[in-house]
């Protein structure tokens, strides 16, 4: 071959490279944005989906947006990083899904606090049935605040549940079922605190019950049109909606506490992340679950579940865990907002 000639073979070749390297940055940006618009699904408190995206070529960065905090709930934003942290998992599942090796930057900026998560893809790798089964749950996972006559959940499904939760970094104590009761003491005077206050129950009222047409916030149809037979009191929502509650007493199910070993933002962000670990593994294994987050809105009570952690960490959420009603309906999915308004497109 000429000296010309093996140039431009040279050159050929070099752009056949720019030429993959460039579709590879167009596929990695479209699985970012793909995950991004998976992560929409996760579940936060009051439905606030307090996230913003923005994907740059490989890499795909989560911010907390205030614009939808609750600043009365939570002053803190512990429960709104909570929720971004569920998100960010739920992005973690979609791209897994796709075949793509992920690198995760948690708090990647100290000067920015609200740069919660930084995601960078850089090769393929295997797809697992499991990842693309939990892709799958995303679309199904949803809150059900009936109670239902069951079974209790099996000892190895629960330990499936704490086994997920470990895995995304976090911790899950089961109530014993005399520290039921303490917990239903707390939650009752957790309740009671928030509904004294107008402010506060102004907000609730603000994001919660109506159709929800923004695609924000808890429509009637997912409250329930009376208040459900417990030992563990559900969310006051200061009103009824049009979900259907049964006579059913919730009497067997497991009640537990997610906790972290500190109590940082980092924490909040690795909670919810188990959040959305736990609560994948347990939809897939017919298990329902029902986060209650009033003991933790109030300092108080967060210091109560402190105590029946017996200090082994801090405690960041509540869940309730029944099997779930094979033959019962389905509760009504809550609304979303629309993808291209929480993800920006460098
Ligand atoms: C941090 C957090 C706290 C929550 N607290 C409660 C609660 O106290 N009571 C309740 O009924 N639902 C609670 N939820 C469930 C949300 O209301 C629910 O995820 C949201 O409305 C979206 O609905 P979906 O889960 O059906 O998609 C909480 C969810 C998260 C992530």
């Amino acid at each position: 071959m000429s000296t010309d000639a093996s140039i431009r073979a040279a050159d050929n070749r070099a752009d056949t490279r720019t030429d993959t390297r460039a579709a590879d940055t167009g596929a990695e940006a479209r699985a970012l944005s793909t995950a991004a618009a998976a992560a929409g699904h996760a579940p936060s408190i009051h439905n606030t989906q307090p996230w913003r995206w923005r994907v740059t070529g490989n890499e795909l960065d989560l911010y907390l947006d205030h614009s939808r905090g609750l600043e009365i709930t939570d002053p803190d934003s512990r429960l709104a990083v909570l929720s971004c942290g569920a998100a960010l998992h739920h992005a973690l599942v979609s791209l897994a899904a796709a075949g793509w090796h992920t690198r995760v930057a948690r708090m990647p900026n100290p000067a920015h606090p609200d740069h919660l998560a930084q995601v960078r893809v850089d090769h393929r790798t295997p797809v697992t049935p499991a990842a693309v089964r939990h892709l799958q749950t995303i679309a199904l996972r949803h809150t059900d605040r009936r109670p239902v006559v069951s079974d209790p959940v099996t000892a190895d499904k629960l330990h499936a549940v704490v086994t997920a939760v470990e895995s995304a970094g976090a911790h899950l104590h089961l109530l014993r079922p005399d520290q039921v009761y303490d917990l239903a003491t707390a939650v009752d005077h957790a309740q009671r605190t928030e509904a004294d206050e107008v402010a506060w129950q102004a907000e609730l009222a603000y994001w919660t019950g109506g159709t929800r047409p923004l695609g924000t916030g808890i429509p009637d149809s997912a409250i329930g049109d009376r208040a459900p037979q417990t030992t563990v009191p559900g969310r006051d929502f200061g009103h009824y909606g049009d979900l259907p509650i049964s006579e059913a007493h919730e009497n067997a199910a497991t009640f537990a506490i997610l906790y972290g070993l500190e109590d940082g933002k980092l924490d909040w962000l690795r909670a919810g992340e188990a959040l959305s670990a736990a609560w994948l593994s347990a939809t897939e294994l017919g298990v329902s679950v029902l986060p209650l987050s009033a003991t933790i809105e109030v300092a108080g009570t967060r210091e109560q579940l402190r105590r029946l952690l017996a200090d082994l960490g801090h405690p960041q959420l509540v869940l309730r865990f029944t099997t779930a009603d094979p033959g019962g309906t389905a509760a009504a999915h809550t609304p979303r907002i629309p993808a291209d308004q929480v993800i920006e497109r460098a």
